[in-house]
């Protein structure tokens, strides 16, 4: 889809303040050391300087590793197209020298989804705060709804961090589903607000310190094993969905799909197969991460009932980044989501015992979630925004 020196905007350069730049399509490289890997690392650089900016450290920046495999991996599923604001002013702008990852000012990204919500694109645009405010935001923005109607999608989805989550009063904005807010005074907001996005739902991120409080844990433990008694078993798989379960399994990446919360977010029905699994399992691989995933089979029909999944980068060896947890509407009121999670945070301490911080994150309205999070220790960190827009 895109060629190592394609130009992505209009080539024409945009010279606007200190920085004048182009707007580039980042080359997919054979390697990460090649010399067309510079889009991947300048990407990597302009993440990591908005996540230090926002959070103060880059546990969640996107590595070049992931960066590179989300434009190559599984995109018969989620296409994902990704651009760079090169900065041309500091070197003359030769417009044939390759760039390098230091001349990247800005990253944006646009995943439009393959098999369900076809009618949506996401676009993301993130700009290295020492250039801001000349315009590099909206450049990597309008290619992106560019590339977006191209591809006839209706609704833009994007998101934003915020750190910490302000206090209600007129310097916020509600979510309109009635939990959580965002900082009106926030260039990420107003940016956002600025080109016509309505906040649908905000989300919080919060973090829990490994290992957990053993006696909090112990009682927990105790209480959701009494409650699913020998009705349901806990099975652990690691870096791998045995085939046994493939089917299964991928019903319940189904439903999570429609039974999390989306606020006014216009989601439909994402659905997964035994392919789908399976790539995604290489993709976790290819990115250099590995995953736990425990489930709860209801013994009395052999199906699933419910899993909790975490993943982790191996070369960031305290992070670990918690992925969908679901408990299927049938089998709920059991405390299966506080088993699953218990189950992964025991097995996460034997196979990975160099984990120092779980990272999550959930619909402030989603108050079953959360009260088992809040139970077990994890404390808020930031909000993200949930942005739509509607294209007439
Ligand atoms: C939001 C973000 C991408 C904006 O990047 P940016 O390069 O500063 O964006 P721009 O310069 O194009 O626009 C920012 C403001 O500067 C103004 N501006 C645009 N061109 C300008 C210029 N030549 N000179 C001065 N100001 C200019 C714009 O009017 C805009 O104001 P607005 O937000 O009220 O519309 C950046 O703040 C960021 O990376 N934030 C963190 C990630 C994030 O929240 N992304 C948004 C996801 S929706």
């Amino acid at each position: 889809m895109s060629g190592p020196s394609q130009t992505a905007a209009p080539a024409e350069d945009q010279v606007s303040g200190p920085t004048a730049w182009r707007v580039l399509r980042v080359p997919v490289p054979d390697s990460l050391d090649a010399p067309e890997a510079w889009g991947v690392h300048g990407t990597v650089r302009v993440g990591e300087a908005v996540d230090r900016e926002i959070h103060g450290h880059t546990d969640l920046a996107l590595d070049a590793a992931t960066t590179l495999v989300s434009m190559t991996a599984q995109q018969e599923y989620k296409k994902t197209v990704r651009l760079v604001a090169v900065a041309l002013g500091a070197r003359g702008g030769e417009p044939d020298r390759t760039p390098a990852a230091s001349d990247v000012v800005g990253r944006g990204m646009v995943g439009l989804p393959q098999k369900g919500n076809t009618h949506v694109a996401i676009v993301y645009a993130g700009v290295d705060p020492d250039h801001r405010g000349q315009g590099v935001g909206t450049a990597l923005w309008e290619e992106g709804l560019r590339i977006a109607r191209e591809a006839g999608r209706t609704v833009i989805l994007s998101d934003s961090s915020h750190s910490p989550e302000p206090p209600a009063g007129p310097g916020a904005l509600e979510s309109p589903t009635g939990s959580g807010r965002v900082p009106l005074d926030d260039p990420g907001t107003r940016f956002a607000l600025s080109r016509g996005f309505s906040l649908e739902q905000v989300m919080r991120h919060s973090a829990i310190s490994l290992p957990p409080r053993q006696d909090v844990v112990a009682r927990l433990r105790e209480a959701a094993r009494a409650a699913a008694a020998d009705r349901y078993r806990v099975h652990l798989w690691q870096d791998t969905v045995p085939e046994d379960w493939i089917d299964e399994f991928a019903v319940l990446e189904t439903r999570m799909s429609t039974d999390a919360p989306s606020g006014g977010l216009d989601l439909e029905e994402d659905p997964w197969d035994a392919d789908r699994v399976r790539a995604a399992s290489r993709s976790f691989a290819d990115r250099g991460q590995g995953y736990l995933i425990a489930v709860a089979e209801h013994v009395a029909t052999g199906r699933l009932a419910g899993f909790s999944m975490v993943s982790y980068p191996h070369d960031r060896p305290e992070v670990v980044v918690q992925e969908d947890t679901l408990v299927l509407r049938e089998h709920r009121g059991h405390q299966l989501g506080m088993l699953v999670k218990i189950a992964v945070l025991d097995e996460l301490a034997r196979v990975r015992p160099s984990s120092r911080r779980i990272h999550t994150w959930n619909a402030q309205e989603n108050r079953h979630m959360l009260a088992i999070n809040e139970a077990l220790g994890f404390e808020v960190a930031s909000v993200d925004a949930e942005w739509q827009l509607r294209l007439a």
